[in-house]
């Protein structure tokens, strides 16, 4: 018999899986894979109730999200499962909202697997800049309207102001994408604006993107914050800044369906 502190113990091997953005069918063929056929699954919140329904009935399901004002695990207690999980010689469907490695610690999770010798494989997802975005009808770059495009976190640290170049951010030929930036959305765009944004620069807000439950908002830089708060949007919402976002009732195919 092994035990957990055997050396001789086999080891599991943690798979951090990208759920995409919500809608199921923006799932990788690997990853529909992996779901399919998991025995153990940590979950964040982000992950789509239609995703998840796609585990097997008989797996393990284990919620490791976080919900603004609700504690469930902190990070480093995450870290802790993954490897505790592991290291009992369970493999692990590690599955994350959006892409694993764009805000979404996946990187520390695979650093700290690493650093405590356990494997790990990575499979990409949809992010939500690509996913919501293209959901709203907003290219991140357009000929003529954006060379490129920027990912910022607007996640506020404890009360603390946004430690953000606005100098750079300000540019008016790059689109802005702020993930989680609702909450801090009043600063942004005082600050972009006083960066020298013009302040009817287009700007969407748009809640649970590619999901039945998609709202979109579009309005100007100087205006998105009073819109999307008469609007009540909640996390997660996706803020997109930038002259793209003037193509977004041509090119709004979901919500046209
Ligand atoms: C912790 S970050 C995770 C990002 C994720 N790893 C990704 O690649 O999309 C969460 C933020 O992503 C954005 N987001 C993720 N899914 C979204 C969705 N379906 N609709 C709108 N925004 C979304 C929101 O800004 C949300 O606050």
């Amino acid at each position: 018999m092994t035990t957990a502190n055997d050396p001789a113990a086999k080891l599991g091997k943690v798979t951090l899986v990208g759920a995409g953005p919500g809608d199921p069918d923006l799932l990788t063929v690997k990853a529909a894979r992996l779901i399919g056929s998991a025995r153990l699954v940590v979950y964040d919140r982000l992950v789509s109730a239609e995703i998840l329904a796609l585990i097997p009935p008989d797996a393990e399901q284990i919620f490791a999200g976080k919900e603004c004002g609700r504690h469930y695990l902190t990070q480093s207690e995450t870290n802790d499962l993954l490897l505790r999980l592991a290291r009992s010689g369970r493999d692990v469907v590690r599955l994350k909202g959006g892409d694993p490695f764009v805000f979404g610690r996946g990187s520390e999770e695979a650093l700290f697997l690493a650093r405590n010798g356990i494997a790990f494989e990575v499979v990409p997802g949809i992010s939500a800049a690509a996913g919501v975005s293209t959901y709203a009808g907003i290219p991140l770059t357009h000929r003529g309207l954006a060379t490129g495009a920027r990912f910022v976190t607007g996640h506020l640290r404890e009360g603390k102001p946004l430690d953000l170049h606005w100098d750079t951010l300000g540019d008016p030929d790059t689109t802005l994408v702020i993930y989680m930036g609702l909450q801090s959305l009043k600063e942004t765009s005082a600050e972009l604006i006083a960066a020298g944004l013009p302040p009817d620069t287009p700007a969407a807000a748009i809640e649970n993107g590619t999901t039945p439950r998609q709202r979109r908002v579009i309005a100007t830089l100087e205006t998105l914050y009073d819109r999307a708060h008469a609007a009540e949007l909640h996390p997660p919402t996706l803020i997109v800044i930038g002259k793209v976002v003037s193509l977004s009732d041509e090119l709004d195919w979901f919500d046209a369906r």
